[in-house]
């Protein structure tokens, strides 16, 4: 593997420079051994040897880790726990106990503590490990918060990405949209996953937030049916026509009507399109009653319309009226240096919303991104980093977790395996949903949300005990669950654990 990033592990908290610990313990000979061991590693270390000076050297913040004796002159390394977690002192601690106090141990990280060593120290290379551990998963959280931070902040400029000038044309002509409500017919072209939904949205959420959106997709509902959606009917327009029913039109009011792959309209439907659009009215379907259009209607298309319209597939005046505004989303391989941004959110989206460890990307699979034609825009992005993002076995994407899902290298061959790669979470749950429904054979599924949460459950849970090598008190503090909780789970999942000293 040739990723620079490779060691981050370990060495992370190191990076920006040593690791400074404090060493806390009444036993000078103790302080001895660890502070030659520590600086061996080339560490900062300080001493402290009762529970008042402890307490002191923690408040300043200075320490990446402290290791701290639990039985000290003065209150002890327990009080100086809580003291320092009450304090709100960040510094992770790893606490020595004596082998004949291993209450203690279990006590300590009730309170807080990290890790614990025991004493006598049988292999000083354990202390290391434990201790830059404790550091680096500091560290960690700190990484996270920062990331969610600039998050928060991206979230606030409504979720749309980049700053290349071709992206930069889309947001000034969504500006100019936004700000005049006169403009109530848009057209947004552009390749599949280059963003034209989002920029609806972005276009709907910044004028009209307090009117519905109705998206509403062309292909996909049956031809005979296409005016009905779109106009509504009156009962009994035609065979099945029970009730009256409002259109799509209608349910818009005066919010926005996306109407998404406009290129598959029906062509015997367009005139009537075309008609609401300039009269600004339209009739439900065996009605004589025309009703006023206050929505604002935007369409898109990923075909070549002007084809579409030389093929006679698409009526020419329809496009004329549609294109007056038009909104071109240029493909990603036409903006590649919006990719670092692209991929920083898409990071910090897995993070937020899937529990993904992952803190930074290599500059080895950022070069691989950049490599990469992108066919399919912005959604394979999205996916492919997602992927990278939750299967990274440590916390940095490196440039062999880079899969774009339409590259030569995915893996091949049909199934799971496929489309894992290709789809996201809630794709890859909606699959799992649709199997449960159709495994029931017209019969109404029971307990389905059990059966998936259990689903989800044991792979979480499993993956999250193997990153903390074993430890459930580490596992339990990833996941956010009380330890407790977390072994009773373990239990009744049957997942096989490492035996901790004081179980
Ligand atoms: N500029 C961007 N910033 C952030 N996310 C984006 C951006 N552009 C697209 N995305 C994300 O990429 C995915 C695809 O976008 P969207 O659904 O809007 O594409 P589309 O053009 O409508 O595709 P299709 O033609 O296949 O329907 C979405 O998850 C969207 O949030
Ligand atoms: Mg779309």
């Amino acid at each position: 593997m040739s990723d620079s990033a490779q060691n981050l592990g370990r060495d992370s908290a190191a990076q920006a420079g040593a690791i400074r610990a404090l060493i806390a313990d009444d036993d000078p000979a103790i302080r001895l051994v660890l502070r030659h061991r520590l600086e061996a590693e080339g560490w900062h270390v300080a001493e402290t040897a009762d529970s008042g000076a402890t307490l002191e050297a923690l408040r300043g913040g200075r320490f990446d880790v402290a290791l701290v004796d639990i039985i000290m002159p003065g209150a002890g390394g327990l009080e100086v726990l809580t003291a320092a977690r009450e304090e709100g002192c960040a510094t992770p601690i790893v606490v020595i106990t004596a082998a004949s106090t291993m209450n203690n141990a279990i006590e300590a990280l009730k309170r807080g503590a990290r890790d614990y060593l025991t004493k006598p120290f049988e292999n000083l290379d354990l202390v290391v490990t434990t201790a830059a551990r404790a550091a680096e998963t500091a560290a960690q959280a700190a990484e996270l918060e920062r990331v969610k931070n600039e998050l928060g902040r991206t979230l606030v400029g409504g979720e749309l990405i980049g700053r290349s000038p071709a992206i930069q044309e889309v947001y000034k002509l969504i500006g100019r949209v936004v700000s005049n409500d006169k403009i109530d017919v848009v057209l947004i072209s552009g390749e599949s996953g280059t963003g034209k939904e989002l920029v609806a949205r972005a276009i709907h959420f910044s004028s009209r937030p307090r009117q519905p959106f109705i998206p509403i997709n062309c292909s996909a509902i049956p031809h005979g049916l296409v005016e009905s959606e779109l106009f509504g009917h009156e009962r009994g327009a035609f065979t099945g026509a029970a009730e009256r029913r409002a259109g799509k039109f209608e349910v818009a009011g005066a919010g926005t009507l996306f109407l998404d792959e406009i290129g598959d309209l029906p062509l015997e439907l367009q005139p009537k399109l075309l008609r609401a659009l300039q009269q600004r009215e339209f009739t439900r379907v065996g009605s004589s009653e025309t009703q006023r259009l206050e929505a604002r209607i935007i369409a898109a298309t990923n075909q070549d319309l002007e084809a579409a319209v030389a093929a006679r597939r698409f009526r020419e005046d329809l496009y004329f009226r549609l294109r007056v505004i038009l909104i071109h989303l240029p493909p990603l391989r036409q903006r590649r240096e919006d990719l670092p941004e692209l991929t920083d959110y898409f990071v910090a989206k897995a993070v937020r919303d899937m529990g993904s460890l992952v803190t930074a990307v290599s500059p080895e699979a950022r070069a691989k991104l950049q490599a990469y034609d992108w066919p399919g825009n912005v959604r394979e992005l999205e996916n492919t980093v997602l992927r990278a993002a939750l299967l990274a076995p440590g916390n940095t994407i490196r440039a062999d977790d880079i899969i774009p899902a339409r590259s030569p290298s995915a893996p091949a061959g049909a199934g799971d395996a496929e489309s894992a790669a290709t789809d996201s979470f809630a794709t890859l749950i909606a699959r799992r949903v649709a199997q449960h429904l159709e495994k029931a054979n017209g019969e109404e599924p029971r307990g389905l949300y059990q059966k998936l949460v259990a689903e989800i459950e044991r792979p979480l849970i499993e993956q999250t005990m193997r990153r903390a090598e074993g430890n459930q008190v580490r596992a339990a503090r990833i996941l956010g669950l009380n330890r407790n909780t977390l072994r009773k789970k373990l239990v009744d999942l049957g997942i096989a654990t490492r035996k901790l000293p004081f179980d």
